[in-house]
């Protein structure tokens, strides 16, 4: 069994910090444009909160980028997100690489286009060496679909007899999980106003803290994120034991 983890005197930032980056549609919506300039404006939130997170001392970073759910949206919004996609992959990593930014992507790659998955592997490989901020985009992911999907790959080695069914440990799952290697978030933040998970890291968000804002994403910006990280510094986090 875990020890109970000690409250620190001098409360250290979360390590992990996820985000579910909502309200687009509705920051465009308020100022009468089309739901494509909030993606847009949305983007250009993400480098700022990128930088931000590094300079917070924030190790992980994971940004919800695209669910699973999202293939729901009209064909025309999911062309203009997947546009948006490309163009950041493309111009971004260069700067990202620069900044010593370790680019990973979660996800079920399978669904994305080819000419995606070319750029995500490129810029993996780039910047897979670099030992500052872990940037994790999740794009055509989902909770469930990640917990099905390990699941399926370990059935599969137990019934070829590579794998004995009792040695399924919480630590074995989470080992193949999209997010293996990864420390589970300390902190999620939702924007936009709306508090709810959206099928994000189900398994890995056991103890996560969550933090719920009501600005839509365009407007979240470095300050935010430190007013988010001195919120979460503020916390007691007990894991089921007993407090300090
Ligand atoms: C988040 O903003 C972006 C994605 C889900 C890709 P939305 O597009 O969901 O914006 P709202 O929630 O409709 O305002
Ligand atoms: C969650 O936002 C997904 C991303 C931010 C990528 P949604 O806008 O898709 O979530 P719901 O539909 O409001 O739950
Ligand atoms: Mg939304």
């Amino acid at each position: 069994m875990k020890p109970a983890p000690q409250i620190p005197d001098d409360p250290q930032p979360p390590v992990h910090v996820a985000i579910i980056m909502d309200g687009n549609g509705r920051w465009a919506k308020a100022r009468k444009l089309p739901r494509a300039a909030g993606h847009k404006k949305g983007a250009d939130a993400v480098k700022k909160v990128v930088r931000a997170a590094g300079e917070l001392g924030v190790s992980y970073l994971t940004l919800y980028s695209f669910s699973s759910e999202n293939w729901k949206r009209p064909p025309s919004e999911v062309k203009d997100l997947m546009g948006l996609l490309r163009l950041h992959l493309k111009s971004e990593i260069a700067d990202l690489h620069k900044n010593n930014v370790r680019l990973l992507v979660i996800g079920d790659r399978s669904g994305l286009a080819a000419d995606i998955v070319d750029l995500i592997e490129i810029a993996e490989t780039k910047t897979g060496g670099n030992t500052g901020l872990t940037l994790v985009l999740a794009l055509n992911y989902g909770g469930r679909g990640d917990i099905a999907a390990t699941a399926q790959r370990l059935a599969a080695e137990a019934a070829a007899g590579r794998l004995n069914a009792e040695d399924i440990t919480e630590d074995l799952f989470s080992d193949h999980m999209d997010t293996a290697g990864m420390p589970e978030p300390d902190l999620l933040i939702r924007t936009g106003g709306d508090q709810r998970i959206s099928n994000f890291l189900l398994w890995e968000m056991a103890y996560t803290e969550f933090l719920f804002v009501e600005k839509f994403w365009p407007e979240f910006g470095a300050d935010d994120l430190e007013k988010a990280v001195m919120d979460f510094k503020g916390r007691e986090r007990r894991f089921g034991a007993v407090g300090s």
